[in-house]
């Protein structure tokens, strides 16, 4: 198995849900990690909390992945405080679900440009910085919904249906360049997702569990690549 000691991990979207999960059981593993979320008070937050639950290295800063500058200034930022990148976390991610009769152009939107526009932005800026080190691992955090559609989910599915022809056509061009891209198709998990709330959801599969996930797909000897993995609650509630 790879190690994650001292390995340098960008996690998008982790001031809560599967995204801190990620960050956590990285900084458990000895990684330092670097993670972002649009607002500074709840960035600040979770490095605190993070870094009292592990005695980890990680640091943050706010950045919305909308905003391809603001992205930009994210990846600075992991140049000043860890030198080198070795791994990304795709996990920053919104749910809006209507019918198409009622699907705005802005809800429209703002689920496209979070789930695949700010996934293309990072992946852009991660990938020469991968180079200095010899090589990186990318890990899309997409959904079920990027290959069953359903009702209501429009914009949604078209993001995460999307996600897997950009996961696997990135794959394909990096493979051969040291670089590993893998994709996670979780079906529910408990957070706090599109508005959910934590009570009642204990049928569904933990974040906790997504990023043990993460972790071994990290650690896979660098000759093999787990590209895909579908994930779903063993009992889904009826
Ligand atoms: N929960 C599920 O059932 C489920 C199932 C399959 C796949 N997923 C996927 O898993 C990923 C994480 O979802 P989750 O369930 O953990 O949701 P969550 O609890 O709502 O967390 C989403 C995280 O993303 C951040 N975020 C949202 N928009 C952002 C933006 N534009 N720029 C930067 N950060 C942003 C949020 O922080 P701020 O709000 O502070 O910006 C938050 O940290 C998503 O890609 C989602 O599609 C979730």
């Amino acid at each position: 198995m790879e190690t994650l000691q001292e390995k340098s991990c960008l996690v998008t979207g982790a001031t809560r849900g599967i995204g801190r999960a990620i960050a956590k059981t990285l900084l458990e593993h000895g990684a330092h990690v670097l993670i972002c979320g649009r607002s500074e008070a709840s960035v600040s937050q979770t490095v605190a909390s993070l870094a009292a639950e592990t005695g980890g290295k990680v640091a943050g800063k706010a950045a919305d992945v909308r905003d391809h500058e603001q992205v930009a200034r994210l990846f600075n930022f992991a140049d000043e405080r860890f030198g080198a990148l070795d791994v990304l976390v795709n996990n920053a991610g919104v749910g809006v679900f209507s019918a198409i009769s009622d699907l705005s152009i802005q809800d429209w939107q703002y689920t496209i440009e979070t789930n695949l526009y700010g996934v293309f932005y990072c992946t852009r800026e991660a990938l020469p910085r991968f180079g200095t080190r010899g090589g990186g691992h990318i890990v899309n955090i997409s959904s079920l919904a990027g290959k069953n559609p359903f009702s209501g989910g429009a914009a949604y599915n078209a993001s995460k249906f999307a996600l897997t022809g950009f996961s696997e056509a990135v794959m394909l061009d990096m493979r051969n360049h040291n670089v590993r891209v893998s994709y996670v198709m979780p079906g529910s998990v408990a957070t706090e997702f599109s508005g959910s709330t934590p009570s009642g959801q204990d049928w569904k599969i933990w974040p906790e569990d997504i990023a043990e996930i993460v972790r071994m797909i990290l650690q896979m000897p660098v000759r093999t690549l787990i590209s895909r993995v579908e994930v779903r609650p063993s009992r889904p509630k009826r």
